[in-house]
């Protein structure tokens, strides 16, 4: 049997795999088994932000990998403190951080802690613990982060989901306020929304969101699981709007492919959770947070000025294209998040593309999603665009 018979017979059928089987990656590129290189203008979904097997990230996690993998978290492990103070200092003044794995354990622990502050901070009728999410939204496939995702599909067979969280239209200040009562403890929203189909959050609405927040005394949670580490220019998405929030969320790109989730709470509720509120075995394992220390690093000014220099051509380019292609719809997203709308299904814009070994992703099932690693040159650019340019001209004349 080959490796996808293999995959067929043993595996439940979650993914939708396309033929790609993976055999060594490197920066911006992939091979496949047969040497055929790919350029990826997916980072495995805002994943590898500064690129894969980036040597710098590589080295200190083998410089770790070398000493230990493992220790409980009843023990100190050097790597994740002092990844975890950085990461605190980089985010707010007076912030606490929680270490997960993934992105949906940090939205849950966001919730689980927007939870207990709600239960120490009643209303007059007593507990607070309803959240207000948005429309459009994901935040992960566990029950919990279900519940908080506004996207019908995935909560199909899966009924009923947790009666806690409500729906507000994203974008639209006034749904806000007609969800907030004496059981609303906290609002999440992504500030750039990724699986939504690439929609950024408008800036006055997110600081209005957060004046909200404020006069009714709610936790503001900012999930940049998809948006966060560099992927819009700034380090995290909300820097480009000029809001804090009181807790945000981070994953995926944390440790550029190690699995790593981290929970920051600000002042306001860091101090909330207390022995034994919560935990988890593998959480903040010490080779992902020495990992994630170097993706801190290289994340620095100058790596976000050429993120974002690199972004304003790409998007400049994608521009140019809706202006040929009436087929494309809109040009979304911030720095190096960006989506086009397309009139039609994008899969087999997607597959074209593999065909001619580019990678990019479609969500939404009409947006082509573009999130390369931080890293691309304008070359990549220009090939990508003649490529799909081939593409979008096959749809036009079908
Ligand atoms: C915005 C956002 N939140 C949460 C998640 C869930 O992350 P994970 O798949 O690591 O659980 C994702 C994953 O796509 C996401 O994009």
């Amino acid at each position: 049997m080959n490796i996808k018979q293999i995959e067929d017979k043993y595996f439940m059928r979650t993914y939708k795999r396309s033929n790609l089987v993976v055999k060594k990656a490197k920066n911006q590129f992939v091979w496949d088994e047969n040497g055929k290189r790919y350029l990826d203008f997916s980072s495995g979904i805002s994943v590898c932000n500064v690129g894969h097997c980036n040597t710098i990230v590589i080295k200190a996690a083998k410089k770790q990998l070398n000493n230990f993998t493992h220790i409980s978290n009843l023990y100190y492990a050097p790597s994740q403190i002092k990844f975890g103070e950085v990461l605190a200092k980089r985010t707010f003044p007076g912030a606490k951080v929680f270490l997960s794995n993934s992105g949906a354990e940090a939205n849950e622990c966001a919730i689980k802690l927007a939870r207990k502050w709600g239960f120490l901070n009643p209303s007059q009728t007593g507990n607070r613990y309803e959240i207000i999410c948005f429309n459009n939204s994901f935040h992960g496939r566990t029950i919990a982060t279900l519940s908080a995702t506004g996207q019908k599909k995935f909560h199909e067979y899966l009924v009923p989901l947790q009666k806690e969280f409500v729906f507000a239209e994203f974008g639209n200040i006034n749904s806000v306020k007609r969800f907030i009562n004496d059981k609303t403890v906290a609002v999440i929203i992504e500030p750039v929304q990724g699986e939504g189909g690439i929609v950024p959050s408008d800036k006055k609405f997110l600081k209005e969101l957060r004046t909200v927040c404020c006069e009714n005394n709610l936790l503001l949670i900012f999930d940049e699981i998809q948006c966060g580490v560099g992927r819009t220019g700034k380090f995290y998405a909300f820097e480009n709007y000029g809001v804090e929030p009181d807790i945000v969320t981070l994953a995926k790109s944390i440790a550029n492919g190690f699995p790593l989730g981290a929970t920051v709470a600000g002042k306001k509720c860091a101090e909330v959770f207390t022995y034994n509120d919560h935990g988890s075995t593998f959480g903040g394992n010490p080779v992902s947070c020495a990992a994630a220390s170097a993706v801190l690093k290289i994340i620095n000014k100058k790596f976000l000025n050429n993120t974002l220099k690199i972004a304003r051509y790409f998007r400049v380019n994608l521009e140019n294209l809706k202006k040929k292609y009436p087929i494309i719809r809109e040009v979304r997203g911030l720095g190096l998040m960006l989506g086009i709308d397309l009139t039609v299904n994008g899969k087999d814009i997607v597959n074209y593309c593999m065909d001619k070994k580019l990678i990019i992703n479609c969500t939404h099932d009409t947006v082509l999603r573009f999130l390369p690693p931080l890293i691309i040159t304008k070359k990549d650019i220009d090939f990508s665009m003649k490529i799909l340019e081939e593409a979008l001209k096959c749809q036009t004349t079908k």
